[in-house]
């Protein structure tokens, strides 16, 4: 039993000498201790929010409420207690990290870790503990609105890039929390959408992420999303809750509907869900006691009074709070993280650097410096992207634009002008934070004269450099608005085309969190995959286009030509068939374990740039590798040499083919490991890549377990998908 240090009762005895639980104790000794003082009201008020970010706490136990917050790329403002609105703090602006698909594009898992480590003390020292983060949904469709937030179409890339960023957050006391779990691919019809896919697909691409993040990275916290599944909303869904993240991978953590994703009592509380947020989202109902008719409220109490629920299954949803409320604001730790530190602004202005993707150059990048005056064309070359795109919404403490980042890196050196070029979205407000970029975006030109103007400028100048792409408003990667089609919006692909005929030397930059569609390709000297970069967006673009940093970014999804090319085209599997007199669409995942480019390599379906793909500023060698069975994993080495000028990093991508099986579906090959090294100019080592013998297992419905075929595994080693000049192979004999 715990020593439990009660106050003296003081003057007249108080109706209750305060309980002080012991910080020092194991933790499951302190959860068994505080879950045996409370009682069944404040069991169940700890389960639903009190507002629209927090729930409940004990104050009689001195035990403090929950508050969550949104990520992924920062720590959200603070917004009022019953609405989405910002509350207008004027301590809350934060450092806007890169868009998580520009860290998938990093390949570089340390990243992640210092990613998560710095985003973790920012919601550490604002008081969150709960950081409503990573998402790990796999980019199944390039229109999904909401893929910036992800980390590509590879599970394994995925899964790589988030134990780490997971283990940073949890490192400051702040839980992390795995969205949307599971099968939220797409935001149409998302709280409709009810989701048809085969168990192998189920778990050899949709739920790896997840398994990861729970068993290798310990995440404290998993978000069922609002999606169905087997015709269950997955907050309310016993299988995903109970039988395999709880049951099958022990997840002891605590699982957080998404806001507004619980819809039925009984469901709710037959799926295993632990804590409810947002049920009537909208914050207009959330009156004196909204928050104590949602599911988990009065409602629960009510049948636990009555005995229709079981108070051990009450108590275990209970531990699971509390067990985050110990890891977190009562762990015993006195560090209160750092804010908008200098520290956190060298993060992301490296982890942009190195994610930004050069997929197409002629020589006009680095910016020579014979290069006097540069045009800089496009909304999105002075447009704020921290705001807007949903609940990923930043209130940023500085945003650097691309026009700025590169008007500071060649100060004194040349020129930069700007030409408008196109109308996308005019100044941004959202949840009341204003953008600040409203003086550049007023306009009083029509798109013709944008037009002209900006192929007027460009004739005169020695290098054009178009910045567009997509920008977060509606339908243009936005939560709940899912793009409409895989161009570019806004006559941006004419413009292009304009400005190529006025100078050749156009380098076209193109921020997105998705593949667009690019028949422009062949019209620019140069292209530039760029991401949401957050704060320090302008700086890193500067780094790369200027040379200071030498690209070494690799696409962590396919670039198609067009939708009819994608592994989702047809209505049966995106958006899915509307049900006779019902709400629901049922979308089928019929191209199975065929996602990215696991449907082009087998349908040799051609790309326009292919996942993994990426140049840079220096080349490299990739020799003959060598393969040894070392216990449960294979060890690959080969020798990488910087064959180019200047120092650089490649990323050693090995992907596997398995052995044929009569009836069995396989792609072509799949990612089964990578590295990533630097090397200075003439430089040469050996990487080790060690490849889990596990990587080998498909999914076998008919057993429901995962088994290696015995055979033959070719292991294909290059520098993308696309390209893999050199094969090793190994036989599996069944142990
Ligand atoms: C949203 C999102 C989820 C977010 C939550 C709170 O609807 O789906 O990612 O964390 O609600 O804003």
């Amino acid at each position: 039993m715990i020593a439990v240090s009660c106050v003296a009762a003081f003057g007249a005895a108080s109706q209750e000498t305060p309980v002080y639980l012991d910080y020092t104790a194991p933790i499951e000794e302190r959860v068994e201790d505080a879950l045996s003082r409370m009682t069944l009201e404040e069991k169940v008020r700890v389960l639903h929010a009190q507002s629209k970010f927090s729930s409940a706490g004990v104050p009689r136990l001195g035990i403090p409420e929950l508050w969550c917050a949104d990520g992924p790329h920062g720590i959200r403002g603070e917004v009022f207690w019953d609405n989405w609105d910002n509350a207008g703090w004027t301590n809350d602006s934060c450092t806007a990290f890169p868009a998580l698909t520009c860290l998938a594009a990093t390949w570089r898992p340390e990243l992640a870790y210092e990613y998560g480590r710095a985003i973790g003390e920012e919601a550490r020292y604002r008081g969150k503990d709960v950081l409503l983060a990573p998402g790990v949904n796999m980019l199944r469709t390039p229109l999904n609105g909401r893929n910036f937030e992800y980390l590509g179409e590879d599970p394994l890339l995925t899964s790589v890039m988030a134990v780490p960023y997971i283990k940073g957050v949890q490192s400051n006391n702040v839980a992390a929390c795995l969205k949307h779990y599971a099968l939220n691919n797409n935001e149409l019809n998302r709280n409709e959408s009810d989701v048809h896919v085969s168990d192998r697909a189920l778990y050899e691409i949709y739920l790896p992420a997840f398994r990861a993040g729970v068993e290798k990275g310990g995440a404290w916290a998993v978000m069922p999303s609002y999606n169905l599944f087997e015709n269950r909303h997955a907050c309310e869904n016993p299988r995903l809750i109970k039988e395999i993240l709880k049951e099958s991978w022990g997840f002891d953590g605590v699982t957080v509907s998404d806001w507004g994703g619980a819809h039925d009592t009984d469901k709710v509380l037959d799926g295993g869900l632990d804590l409810e947020m947002g049920t009537g989202t909208d914050g207009l109902t959330a009156d004196m006691n909204a928050y104590d008719t949602y599911h988990m409220a009065n409602p629960y109490l009510e049948r636990l009074r009555d005995g229709r629920e079981s108070e051990a299954v009450l108590d275990d949803h209970v531990r699971r709070v509390l067990r985050t409320i110990f890891r977190t604001s009562m762990a015993p730790s006195y560090w209160k993280g750092r804010f908008t530190c200098p520290e956190h602004y060298a993060v992301a202005r490296r982890i942009g650097g190195e994610g930004i993707v050069l997929l197409k150059n002629n020589g006009l990048l680095p910016v020579s410096d014979k290069v006097r005056n540069i045009l800089m064309v496009g909304e999105n070359a002075v447009k704020m992207l921290t705001i807007g795109g949903g609940s990923s919404s930043l209130k940023a403490q500085h945003e650097i634009s691309p026009l700025q980042g590169l008007r500071d890196a060649l100060r004194g050196r040349a020129e930069v002008d700007w030409e408008r070029g196109y109308i996308g979205a005019g100044p941004v407000v959202y949840n009341n934070v204003r953008s600040r970029d409203f003086a550049l975006l007023s306009e009083t030109r029509d798109s013709a004269m944008l037009v002209a103007d900006a192929v007027r400028m460009a004739g005169n100048a020695d290098l054009v450099i178009f910045v567009g792409g997509l920008n977060k408003e509606d339908h243009q990667d936005c939560e709940d608005r899912d793009r409409l089609s895989l161009g570019l919006p806004y006559g941006q692909e004419a413009l292009i085309g304009a400005l190529a005929e006025a100078n050749r030397n156009l380098v076209v930059v193109n921020i997105s969190g998705n593949p667009v569609a690019m028949p422009w390709a062949d019209k620019a000297g140069a292209i530039v995959q760029d991401w949401y970069l957050g704060s320090e967006a302008g700086n890193s673009l500067a780094d790369v286009l200027t040379g200071a940093v030498n690209p070494s970014g690799r696409l962590p999804f396919t670039v198609p030509y067009r939708m009819e090319d994608t592994p989702v085209w047809g209505e049966r599997r995106y958006p899915g068939i509307k049900r006779p007199d019902s709400r629901i669409y049922d979308i089928y995942y019929d191209e199975d374990i065929l996602i990215g480019y696991r449907w082009y390599d087998t349908k040799s379906i051609p790309v326009q740039f292919p996942f993994g793909y990426g140049l840079g500023y220096t080349t490299f060698g990739i020799g003959r590798p060598s393969l040894t069975r070392d216990g449960d994993s294979y060890r690959l080495e080969v020798a990488v040499s910087n064959t180019g000028d200047r120092s650089g990093a490649e990323t050693v991508q090995v992907y596997v083919t398995s052995p044929e099986v009569k009836g069995l579906l396989r792609e072509k090959r799949k990612l089964a490991g990578f590295a990533k090294v630097d090397l200075d100019a003439g430089e040469t080592r050996t990487v080790t890549i060690d490849i889990p013998v596990s990587v080998l297992a498909y999914y076998d419905e008919t057993t429901s377990s995962w088994r290696i075929t015995p055979g033959k595994y070719t292991f294909a080693v290059g520098s993308s998908s696309a390209d893999l000049p050199h094969r090793v192979a190994a036989r599996y004999e069944g142990n």
